[in-house]
Order: structure tokens, then sequence, then C-alpha cells
């Protein structure tokens, strides 16, 4: 990920055996690391969304694990880790992988190798992240490329949901891989953000990294998809997601799924770009089936912005007291996705279609 020009990744490991991440609450307006160094702070970070996406909650949680394991050896402290990180942010799958590769990767250990064992396949799990994401962005880039040779000297538009970008992994994105690849590649790319309400993830930090990478973007409100996409001004939607069912339907931020069938409509394609870490084997139906994650009302109630003053501040825009339903997550059925984006190839949103790149090996393995 590039930051004024530095390459960064948005989760390292500090010189005293911390690691450091970017509190996203204060961006776009600061950009505010802090160290971890416990497994109270990871699960408080996740929580309280100072770190976000779902590839990132993963090595943030397997970081945490290895942090309960340095104060307390036991497989009891592993476990209370494990329940207390899980219970934090429930709709991203990916999570509760990463502990489980943690967990069932030091339980039979020794006590005493237990912590470092952790430490080492939170880092692998890191390192192997990063190559997973650039794999997305390379198969990605190929569409995006087809599109590029049907418009000569034009931009690409693409339109994305949410922050699915470097911010919300260790590096490079899901969603976002492909559209640096390209324009690192010289093809014209334009990105249209919309905004994602509540917490505003595609103004805040979608629109500050493609500004950092240079990428031409327009920022817009969530309800001007459909409208775009009615006047031809979009030939790609890409997204994230943070939870997909084996038969393909696809969890993603609220709004996700109206952008889904706008885009049926308007016969736009609409891919989904994911890591093998996100897939829910053990789900079919994603309507029926995935936990949807229920926030506080303040993040509907209020909107956080920069005042005159310079100040980053939450400002109240309802009447006091409003009632709010505030559901964190949607699920896109199967049937709307033109197709997944992973980092072994793009495939049909179906259960042939997934089967066809992964094999036993990576089903998930659960903790027991
Ligand atoms: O609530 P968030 O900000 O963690 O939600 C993030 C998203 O919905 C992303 O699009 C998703 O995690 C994919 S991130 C590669």
């Amino acid at each position: 990920m590039k930051i004024q020009g530095t390459w960064y990744r948005s989760l390292r490991e500090t010189e005293t055996g911390a690691i450091a991440i970017i509190d996203q609450r204060w961006l776009p307006h600061e950009l505010r690391w802090v160290e971890l160094s416990t497994a109270a702070q990871c699960a408080q970070a996740i929580q309280a969304m100072w770190t976000r996406g779902a590839p990132l909650l993963a090595a943030v949680g397997a970081y945490g694990l290895g942090f309960a394991l340095q104060e307390d050896p036991s497989v009891a402290a592993l476990a209370a880790a494990y329940d207390t990180l899980l219970a934090t942010r429930p709709t991203a799958v990916n999570l509760r992988w990463a502990l489980d590769q943690v967990y069932q990767g030091v339980k039979e250990l020794p006590a005493r190798e237990r912590a470092a064992a952790a430490r080492a396949i939170a880092r692998a799990i890191c390192d192997e992240e990063v190559e997973t994401n650039q794999a997305i962005g390379r198969y990605g880039l190929g569409l995006i490329k087809k599109i590029a040779a049907t418009k000569p000297g034009q931009p690409v538009n693409l339109l994305t949901h949410c922050n699915a970008g470097w911010l919300a992994t260790v590096d490079w994105g899901t969603a976002l891989a492909p559209i640096y690849m390209a324009h690192d590649a010289g093809i014209p790319v334009h990105v249209y953000v919309d905004e994602t309400r509540p917490r505003n993830q595609g103004a805040s930090l979608t629109a500050w990294e493609l500004a950092n990478h240079g990428v031409p973007f327009t920022l817009v409100v969530d309800n001007a998809g459909g409208h775009l996409m009615q006047h031809g001004l979009v030939d790609l939607c890409i997204v994230g997601t943070d939870r997909v069912t084996a038969r393909g339907d696809v969890c993603n931020k609220i709004g996700t799924y109206l952008k889904a069938l706008a885009a049926q409509d308007n016969g736009v394609p609409f891919y989904v770009a994911l890591p093998y870490t996100t897939i829910d084997w053990a789900m079919q139906d994603g309507l029926a089936e995935i936990p949807i994650e229920r926030r506080s009302d303040d993040e509907v109630t209020h909107i956080w912005g920069k005042a005159a003053t310079g100040a980053v501040i939450p400002v109240q825009i309802t009447v006091d007291g409003a009632t709010t339903g505030n559901y964190g997550f949607d699920v896109t059925p199967a049937r709307l996705v033109t197709g997944l984006i992973t980092e072994r190839g793009i495939v049909p949103a179906t259960e042939a279609g997934l089967r066809s790149l992964y094999q036993a090996s990576v089903l998930p393995q659960l903790r027991t």
C-alpha cells in the first residue's frame, strides 16, 4: 500500500513484539498508527473498528491469540481468548478461519512453545494473504483489460462499495487489487466510490486509498449507483466480501445487494473478489444462515467528520432518541453475481464453480 509514495503494510510487527495497525477511525483526516500487545487490545480494536475488513480482522485475531498465550500458555486460556476474539464481529468468516488455524496449530504443542508457534502462524497468514491478494489482482486485471480493449483511449469505469482495498487487508486489497494493477499497467481506470453509510468506509477509506495511489475516482452517495448504471456510466462493479457460501451467495457491507440488483437490471457485470479464507463451506443459503452483525445506534444517528476547527467530531443528524436499525451487512444471492475473482481464477458463483478450484485441503478445520 502506498501512502504519500511510501510502501507500507497495514499490519506490521514492532521491535517490542507488539503489532502496529492503523486506527482507521481517524482516516482520512489523520493517519494514526497504534500498537496492540494483548488479546484484549486486539479484541477491542476489532470490535470498535479501529481495524476492519475481513482479511485484516483475521490477521489481527491470529496475533491476538499469540498475545493471549504469552500471558498464559494453557489451552484453557487459548480457548477463552478464541471465544472473546470470535465474538467481536460475527459476519466475516475469515476471523474464525484464522482463529482456527492458530488454535489447531498450537493446542497439541508443549505449553512453552505455543506462543511462538501462534506468532509464526499469524505471520504466515499475513504473508500468504499478500500473495493471495496479488493473485486476485492479476485475475481481476484480466477482466479490466478485456473491457479496456473495447473502448480504446477511454477509461474503464468501475464501481465499488465499502472498502475492500489495502486498508481491509494486509496489503493490496481484494476488490481494489485489480484496479491498482490496471492503473499501474497504464490502463486508464476511473472508480465510482459509494460513500457506504453508516460508517462511510467508501468516503473515508476507499477514496483516501485511491487518492494515495493516484487512481481517479468520483465519490457518490449510496443511492447513486442505479442512476449511474442506467446511464451507461459503469462498465464493471467489483466488491469485496465477508463471507461466501458454498453455493456462491455473497455477504458484504450493507447496500451491496442493491448494487447487484441495479447491475443485473442494466446488464453491468457484477464481480466479487475474495480469498479462499472467505468461503464458508459449511453454509449454503446465505440469506438463512449467515449471521448479520447489528451495530450500535450512534453509527446511524451520527456522522463523524472534520469540523471547521479541524477537530474530528461526531455530528448528530436526526431527532434525539430516534429508533435505528443498524444492519452491518446484506446477502447478494449467487444468481446476481457474474463471477467470483479468487486467487485461483475466476469462476461462476456456484458450488461447482468453487469446487472446481478448491479441494478438501482448504476446507476449514473447525475448533474441536
Ligand atoms: O464492516 P467492515 O468495514 O469490516 O466491512 C468491510 C467490508 O464489507 C468489505 O467490503 C469486506 O470486508 C471485504 S474486505 C476485503
